[in-house]
């Protein structure tokens, strides 16, 4: 075990940065983090062992609690369930004779639930031991069992259990481009950095990563960050590949089909803004894809495109790592990133400083989502003008969707922004359609009646999740599961969010109960201002989002489960002393006050 632990401690040079790629590796190896494996990281890193405690403590994929050879985490996003995942992880617990969240007493197996594992188009998924498996079944559940019971190893399992498909429906100017590896490169350092940047500042090209904000102003900002003073300070480009967000599988196509793009598009800004390193977050449900990333990575260095002097470009040196993520939405947000690629827990930094000052290892940081570097590189090969005269006025070029619910076929669909939400629709093969959610539970549920409203960041913005559901579903459901999701993902740092989103949990499943009122409905109105003034980043701010937006769109799903809709909550402190008074013969309270006050 020491041998194993120091080999990997070697690996990453006893740097304490590492120490959640160090933990994840460990485990793959060890099955678990025991703890004497933590004292001996801890040793060897020079940490405290409540740092390395806390750090393996904080991630859903770490786990402390005991060995088991195979966990099984079932993806738990609303379109799993509607496609089954509850029955099917039933059966699985009695194949193999345990209790769900629990592992079995020989240490074989534990079978639990996991947020969204990014597989809604071919769901209901699962992750054995962090691998993921789509298109679950009866049949596929039978496998799986056969193989835990005879102990195969998981490396020796069939690989088609474990295929991904990249359902692929539209392609546009994005995953339809013709670039090969290094052509945007080729175009984009003969004209300079100052003259790139304005590029990308033209091209109106904004962030696709949620909030929207202006690619060439980050990248500006950053270039001119003072750092800590020093003219030398390093810069970083970190792509954020976490795609956390339920519903959104839009990154892990593009990673899998655009890699070389997306390290094209951290190249370019790594030359704008003059950095010399780089990192892909990828979410630790992508796990799969991270060898084949690495050889990319690897192709691109032999091909001059990484490395130093990049394409003959003296001085201009950049290299690029892929840090895994390990089962924390939170860690999507920038700063939480930033904190766990350091090898922390990832908990939201207080904004400002932003990252382009004072990011990785307080140094200047340029943070953008997937789609955002394929799109910068597609305006470093192609032009400004050409980019923008694609889309609408105020939002250039085209958005990647990730369709998923009540629809023929779901997957990813790339259109020029200002696409009606009805044209999706319709090429989804989407009938009777209730309600879509866009952006995932943090974004914005519509109904039937919007649905010519437009993608586009004047009218419906979104980081990709286009959720369908149709007549036969229950919106109140669908916002019970998110409000389950946003509680589950919440890190439990500021108390508002804590409590806040624990409450908001606690208060649908009592409407679900049959136990609520109008009161509860006022209350999480309540709780959504508490939220969003005091809440410490946007999952909290966020948190309410899916149950005002199917309150207000479908009030007789809530009201229908309702105790009453004129009970009005009060107490009765004088009833509820009755039997005491008159066990203690004191009946009278307020005669026996009097006589109280008189002695
Ligand atoms: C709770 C939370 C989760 C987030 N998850 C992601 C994510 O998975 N991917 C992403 O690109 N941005 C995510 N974001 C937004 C990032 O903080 C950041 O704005 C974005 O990555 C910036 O890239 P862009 O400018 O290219 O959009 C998240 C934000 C919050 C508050
Ligand atoms: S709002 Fe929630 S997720 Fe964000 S820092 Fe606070 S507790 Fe953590």
């Amino acid at each position: 075990m020491t041998q194993a632990l120091q080999t990997i401690l070697a690996r990453h040079q006893f740097n304490p940065t590492r120490l959640l790629q160090i933990l994840r590796e460990a485990q793959e190896a060890l099955t678990w983090i025991a703890p004497e494996y933590i004292d001996t990281l801890a040793a060897g890193l020079g940490l405290p062992r409540a740092r390395v405690e806390g750090v393996a403590g904080f991630y859903r994929f770490l786990h402390t609690d005991a060995p088991c050879r195979y966990r099984l985490l079932f993806s738990d996003n609303i379109t799993d369930r509607m496609l089954g995942n509850q029955d099917l992880l039933t059966t699985l617990c009695e194949m193999l004779w345990v209790e769900r969240g629990h592992i079995s007493e020989d240490g074989l197996a534990s079978v639990d639930t996991t947020s969204c594992t990014g597989m809604c188009d071919q769901g209901p998924a699962l992750l054995v031991n962090g691998w993921a498996i789509p298109r679950l079944s009866r049949e596929r559940i039978a496998r799986i069992a056969e193989l835990i019971l005879a102990q195969a190893p998981v490396e020796t399992w069939p690989r088609e259990l474990f295929a991904v498909a990249d359902n692929l429906r539209r392609a546009d100017i994005l995953l339809g481009n013709p670039l090969q590896p290094g052509d945007a490169l080729r175009v984009a350092l003969p004209l300079g950095r100052a003259a790139l940047l304005e590029e990308i500042k033209h091209s109106n090209l904004r962030g696709r990563g949620g909030a929207g904000f202006a690619t060439g102003l980050k990248w500006a900002a950053c270039r001119d960050a003072a750092g800590d003073g020093n003219e030398h300070t390093p810069r970083y480009v970190v792509c954020n590949a976490d795609e956390g967000e339920p519903g959104t599988f839009k990154d892990r196509v593009l990673l899998s089909t655009q890699a070389d793009l997306v390290f094209e598009g951290m190249t370019v800004c790594a030359y704008v803004i003059n950095a010399s390193h780089g990192f892909l977050y990828l979410r630790g449900e992508y796990r799969y894809l991270l060898a084949p990333l690495n050889a990319v990575l690897a192709r691109r260095r032999e091909a001059g495109l990484l490395g130093r002097d990049i394409l003959g470009h003296a001085g201009f040196d950049f290299d690029i790592e892929i840090h895994l993520g390990a089962g924390a939405y939170v860690c999507g947000e920038e700063s939480a990133l930033i904190e766990s690629l350091e090898g922390k827990r990832g908990i939201p930094r207080n904004r400002p400083p932003y990252p382009v000052s004072h990011g990785y290892l307080q140094c200047p940081t340029t943070l953008n989502n997937v789609e955002t570097f394929c799109a910068a590189a597609l305006v470093a090969a192609k032009g400004a003008d050409w980019y923008r005269g694609i889309g609408t006025v105020k939002s250039a070029g085209t958005k990647v969707l990730s369709v998923s619910g009540d629809c023929a076929r779901p997957g990813i669909y790339e259109y020029p922004f200002g696409v009606t939400v009805r044209q999706v629709l319709a090429d989804c093969g989407a009938e009777n359609t209730l309600a879509v959610q866009i952006s995932g539970p943090s974004g914005a549920c519509i109904a039937a009646d919007e649905f010519d409203r437009r993608i586009a960041f004047e009218d419906l913005a979104t980081a990709g999740a286009f959720m369908v559901f149709d007549r036969s579903r229950d919106m109140f459901e669908v916002a019970r599961n998110f409000a389950h999701f946003f509680a589950h993902e919440s890190c439990g740092f500021c108390t508002p969010c804590r409590v806040g989103t624990a409450m908001l949990r606690s208060t649908m499943d009592k409407i679900a109960a049959g136990h609520g009122t109008l009161y509860d409905l006022a209350e999480i109105e309540k709780l959504d201002r508490v939220l969003n003034q005091s809440a410490h980043c946007g999952l909290g701010h966020t948190a309410c989002n899916p149950t005002l937006d199917t309150m207000k769109r479908f009030r007789p799903t809530y009201e229908r489960r309702l105790k009453s809709l004129d009970f009005e909550p009060a107490f009765d402190l004088d009833g509820a002393l009755a039997a005491a008074r008159r066990m203690t013969g004191r009946d009278d309270t307020g005669a026996h006050l009097s006589t109280e006050i008189e002695a």
